[in-house]
C-alpha cells in the first residue's frame, strides 16, 4: 500500500471515534498517529512533521480550545479540523482568534469526512495567506521565538533578510536574551536547514583543546595525535556553525578564524594544506568584544569580519510588552508537564512578573514559572514567586526619590506581599512592627 505523505494527527479522548477516524484516513492511505489527550498530542506535535490536525473539543484536563490556541501559536501553518458534537462553538472559536478552522459536526458519515479533510489539507494555506492580518502576524510565534514586541519584530525581519545565504552573522545580547535561540531559527528557518547545525561554547573548551577540536588535527600534531580528526568545521560544512561565547577564543583561535573568513578555507592543526569550506558562521557573545580590542584581547581585524550582519537580542526590561507571550508559553510548557493541567497566574502575580527587571532574561522569567508552577496548585499567587522577585523595588521613570519616600513604598510593598501581615512583613525588613507602624505614620 502507498501512503500519501500527510501525517495527520487524531485527538480525540473517545477512542472508538479515534478509531473510527483512523480506519477512514487509513483506508485512503493516509499515515494516521493517534493522542487520547491533549498533553500526549503535544508531544506528537513536537516529534513529528504534522501537515493536519483532527481534534474534538470537550476533553478532560485540557480541552480541545487550549489545543487549537497552542497549535496556531507553535505552528500557525498547520491546517486544523475541529470535530465537535456542538455546532455552537463555532463562535467561541472564533473568538479565540485561532486563525482558520475547519468543523465537521457528528455524526457524520464517512464521505463526508473525507471531503472536510481535503478541504482543510488543500484550503487551509490558501485561506491562511489572505486571512493573516499584519497585527495578528505579530503575535505569531517564528520558529521558536515568542515575542510582539517591535525588537523581535525587528530581529525576526533581520532572520528573513539572512537565512538564505551564507553571510557571516555576529549576535550580541545579555545572558538568557535568546542569543542560541536566534541563531538557530536563522539556520533552520533558510534553505540550508538539513545541513548541520553545530554550536559550539569556545568558553566551555578549555583553552589549548579548543584549536583542535575547532579546525582537526593531523596525526602527529601534538602528543595523543595518532590520527587525522576532523574538527567542527569540517562536521559542519555545508551549513552553520554558531561560536558561542567567541570572547573567549585565544589569539591562536582568532588567527585561524580570520583565515577561514578571508579565505573560506580551513588548516587543521599541524597541516600545512588548507580544505575549502562553505560554512556560514554565526558567533555571539554577551561580553563588550570593543572593550576586548581596546585591551588588545580580541583581533580588530576579526571583529569586523564577523560582524558582517549585527543582531543585538534587547534585554527583557527593554520589551517587557513580551513578557505575557512568552509567560503563557511556559505556563503551557511546565503545566503540561507537571501538572497535567493549565496553571493560570493570579493579576497580582502577573504585576510582579511585569514590574521585575529580568537581570537574567528570558531564562530568568522560564525558571521562576517552572518553580512557581511546581509550588502552587492551580494558580500562582506572589507567594510562590522567589523572594528577589516578590520584594524588588522599582524607581519611578519620573525622576529619583528621598529616601524617605523609597522606604516607605516599600513597607507598603512588603505589606501587601505580605496580606498586610505586619509580623511577617517586620521579619522580612529586619525591623520591629512598632518601627513599621511609626515609619508609616511619619
Ligand atoms: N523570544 C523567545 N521566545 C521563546 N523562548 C525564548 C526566547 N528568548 C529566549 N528564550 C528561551 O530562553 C532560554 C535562553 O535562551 P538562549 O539560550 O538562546 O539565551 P542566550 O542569549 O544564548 O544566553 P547565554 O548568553 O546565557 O548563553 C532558552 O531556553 C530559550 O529557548
Ligand atoms: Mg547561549
Amino acid at each position: 500500500m502507498q501512503l500519501k505523505k500527510e501525517n495527520i494527527l487524531i485527538v480525540d479522548d473517545d477512542i472508538s471515534i479515534l478509531e473510527l477516524i483512523q480506519r477512514h484516513l487509513q483506508s485512503w492511505n493516509y499515515h494516521t498517529y493517534k493522542a487520547v489527550s491533549v498533553k500526549e498530542a503535544v508531544q506528537i506535535l513536537r516529534d513529528t512533521p504534522i501537515d493536519l490536525l483532527i481534534t474534538d473539543l470537550k476533553m478532560p484536563e485540557i480541552d480541545g480550545f487550549e489545543l487549537i490556541k497552542f497549535v496556531s501559536e507553535h505552528y500557525p501553518k498547520l491546517p486544523k479540523l475541529v470535530v465537535t458534537g456542538y455546532p455552537s462553538v463555532q463562535d467561541s472559536l472564533h473568538a479565540i482568534k485561532s486563525g482558520v478552522i475547519d468543523y465537521l459536526t457528528k455524526p457524520f458519515t464517512k464521505a463526508e469526512l473525507q471531503s472536510a479533510v481535503e478541504n482543510s489539507m488543500k484550503s487551509n494555506t490558501d485561506k491562511n495567506q489572505f486571512t493573516a492580518k499584519p497585527s495578528e502576524e505579530k503575535n505569531k510565534p517564528y520558529g521558536d521565538i515568542i515575542g510582539s514586541s517591535e525588537k523581535i519584530h525587528e530581529i525576526i525581519q533581520i532572520i528573513e533578510r539572512v537565512k538564505d545565504n551564507k553571510a557571516t552573522i555576529f549576535i550580541s545580547g545579555e545572558s538568557g536574551t535568546g542569543k542560541e535561540l536566534v541563531a538557530r531559527a536563522i539556520h533552520y528557518q533558510g534553505k540550508f536547514s538539513r545541513a548541520p547545525f553545530i554550536a559550539v561554547n569556545c568558553g566551555g573548551i578549555p583553552e589549548n583543546l579548543l584549536e583542535s577540536e575547532l579546525f582537526g588535527y593531523t596525526k602527529g600534531a601534538f602528543t595523543g595525535a595518532e590520527k587525522n580528526r576532523d574538527g567542527f568545521f569540517q562536521a559542519a560544512n555545508g551549513g552553520t556553525i554558531f561560536l558561542d561565547e567567541i570572547g573567549n577564543a585565544s589569539k591562536a583561535v582568532q588567527s585561524r578564524l580570520l583565515r577561514v573568513l578571508q579565505e573560506k578555507e580551513v588548516v587543521k592543526v599541524g597541516a600545512q594544506k588548507a580544505e575549502k569550506i562553505d560554512i556560514r558562521i554565526i558567533a555571539a557573545t554577551n561580553s563588550d568584544l570593543k572593550e576586548m580590542i581596546k585591551n588588545e584581547l580580541f583581533r580588530e581585524d576579526l571583529y569586523y569580519r564577523l560582524t558582517v550582519v549585527e543582531i543585538e537580542v534587547a534585554p527583557l526590561r527593554d520589551r517587557k510588552e513580551d513578557i505575557p507571550l512568552l509567560t503563557e508559553k511556559f505556563l503551557f510548557k511546565y503545566g503540561v508537564e507537571y501538572k497535567d493541567r493549565l496553571i493560570k497566574l493570579s493579576p497580582e502575580a502577573t504585576a510582579v512578573l511585569q514590574r521585575y527587571d529580568w537581570p537574567g532574561n528570558i531564562r530568568e522569567l522560564e525558571n521562576v514559572i517552572q518553580r512557581a508552577v511546581i509550588m502552587c496548585d492551580r494558580i500562582i499567587e506572589i507567594e510562590h514567586l522567589p523572594d528577589s522577585l516578590k520584594y524588588s523595588i522599582t524607581f519611578p521613570e519620573d525622576g529619583l526619590l528621598p529616601l524617605k519616600e523609597v522606604e516607605k513604598r516599600y513597607i507598603q510593598k512588603v505589606l501587601h506581599s505580605t496580606n498586610d501581615n505586619k509580623t511577617k512583613a517586620a521579619e522580612i525588613l529586619g525591623i520591629d512592627r512598632k518601627t513599621i507602624r511609626q515609619k508609616l505614620s511619619e
